[in-house]
């Protein structure tokens, strides 16, 4: 017999139907005649009722031993249910206990725990109610990004995950080495020789996959990228992972105004993609995790994103009389407690704050006249601040080779990089979205490490 899973018994099957489903205990009640057991099988948030009667076979080793957690496979014929808040449930013919779980260790006893703890417990949480809503969220979420460029004729591009290149030229990467860490090979200076590594050269894994994506567009004309990045900053904050997943799409023929352009269709694009496929997992979210998400996530997909350059939101941030405990002036990074008053006080919506100083931004960018600031821009969201960072990239030969110098990176390791402006060079653009920042974005969840099945951040890879 197939079996069926939870979602589509409670979702298509009428009374009378003979089924059989297979998953995990979440309940088990006792009374004299009859076992009452709720069993989720991940498929949605919701479980079936199972009522198993004393007189079927095996009862006492299958039934009285289905604890919370245990692994089982039921059949038998589906009714219409009295109970309040479902429609059908399941009166059990056959019981099989396929995996025991032992009432006394299994540590998800409680309806509910702190996310702190199930932290510790990263390979069981999952059988919670909001990790299944999340990971549910996440796989539809991909499959939403997927289908928004695939719509637009993206061609999806798989960039490297080791590089000898620094995209973001910060210096925050993770070094991929197979040299002897007691005894390195040494040059003649006395330094680490990376030419006797694995390689042949200093490799690290990558912090973005834009710079292949840049070379990509230059032929594909549209392409983006989606994969795992890794960043080795000491950052230990609610937004922050050391591997997270980016989506960077990247456009040949195209300028800052038409990658916000993108960007903001895109996001509405996906937004609207998971309140309309996903609709019990976004209310578990909206009732459970932040009140009144789903309607502030309408709004969003409803209003124009404002725009505004660096410089005008240097003098908002000055005029707003408010004490920052970063002091503001032209020429500083703007930080998260700036971000949160400008989406959230000054527009009231997302912002795209543009042209930033040269001197905080990456090589990459293109300069703008003036030379003071390039054609970056930086999507602000509120409760959560920056969720994208993108730019116009500078596509001009001779400004790329001296932003290369005055950024103290080497030209030779970017020599394939600058081939591209000797060869048929376009104005291009592109972006970068945390994909854990935009399902914190959009389930209300405040820790990143709390999206991601198992995250990474300093001090910490277990599991
Ligand atoms: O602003 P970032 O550093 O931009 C880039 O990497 C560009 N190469 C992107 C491009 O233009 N193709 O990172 C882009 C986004 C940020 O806006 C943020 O959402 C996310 O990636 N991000 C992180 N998410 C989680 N943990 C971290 N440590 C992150 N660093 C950046
Ligand atoms: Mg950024």
């Amino acid at each position: 017999m197939q079996y069926n899973s939870v979602k589509s018994v409670l979702e298509d099957l009428d009374p009378g139907s003979e089924i059989e489903i297979r998953g995990w205990v979440r309940t088990r009640r006792d009374s004299k005649q009859f076992s009452f057991l709720e069993v989720n099988d991940g498929s949605c948030l919701a479980s079936l009722q199972i009522i198993a009667d004393q007189g079927i076979d095996g009862y006492q080793e299958h039934v009285c031993e289905a604890n919370t957690g245990a692994a089982v496979i039921v059949r038998g014929e589906l009714v219409e249910s009295p109970g309040k808040g479902q429609r059908v449930e399941l009166h059990a013919k056959e019981f099989e206990l396929v995996g025991p779980c032992s009432a006394s260790d299994y540590p998800l006893q409680k309806k509910r725990h702190s996310n702190e703890f199930l932290r510790t417990i990263a390979h069981l949480r999952p059988r919670t109610n909001t990790f299944g809503a999340v990971f549910r969220l996440r796989s539809a979420m991909s499959f939403a990004i997927h289908s928004f460029f695939n719509q637009r004729s993206f061609v999806h591009l798989h960039s490297p995950i080791i590089t000898t290149s620094d995209c973001e030229g910060a210096g925050e990467m993770f070094r991929v080495t197979t040299l002897d860490m007691d005894k390195p090979e040494r040059d003649e200076k006395g330094a680490v020789d990376y030419s006797k590594d694995f390689f042949g050269a200093e490799a690290s894994l990558t912090v973005s996959g834009q710079l292949e994506a840049e070379l990509f567009a230059s032929a594909l004309s549209k392409v983006y990228t989606f994969g795992p990045t890794f960043r080795a900053e000491n950052s230990n904050t609610a937004r922050h992972l050391s591997e997270f997943w980016m989506v960077e799409p990247e456009v040949a023929f195209c300028d800052l105004a038409g990658d916000m352009e993108l960007a903001e269709d895109f996001l509405k694009y996906v937004i609207t993609y998971v309140m309309d496929n996903c609709p019990q997992d976004m209310e578990f979210f909206d009732r459970w995790i932040e009140k009144g998400i789903l309607s502030s996530l309408q709004s969003v997909v409803d209003a124009d994103f404002e725009r505004m350059t660096y410089t005008d939101a240097i003098a908002a941030l000055e005029k707003s009389g408010k004490e920052f405990e970063f002091p503001v002036s032209w020429g500083m990074d703007i930080q998260t407690e700036h971000e949160r008053f400008l989406t959230e006080e000054y527009v009231k919506r997302p912002v795209f704050v543009t042209n930033y100083p040269k001197d905080i931004k990456a090589f990459y960018m293109r300069v703008d006249e003036g030379e003071k600031t390039v054609s970056a821009m930086d999507l602000l969201v509120p409760r959560l601040g920056e969720i994208i960072g993108g730019s116009q990239r500078e596509e001009r030969e001779d400004v790329l080779r001296r932003r290369i110098k005055e950024c103290d990176l080497e030209e030779e390791t970017y020599w394939w990089y600058l081939d591209l402006r000797r060869f048929g060079s376009v104005p291009h653009a592109g972006f970068g979205l945390g994909f854990e920042r935009l399902l914190m974005y959009v389930s209300g969840i405040s820790n990143i490490r709390d999206i991601i099945p198992f995250p990474r951040t300093p001090g910490s890879a277990d599991f």
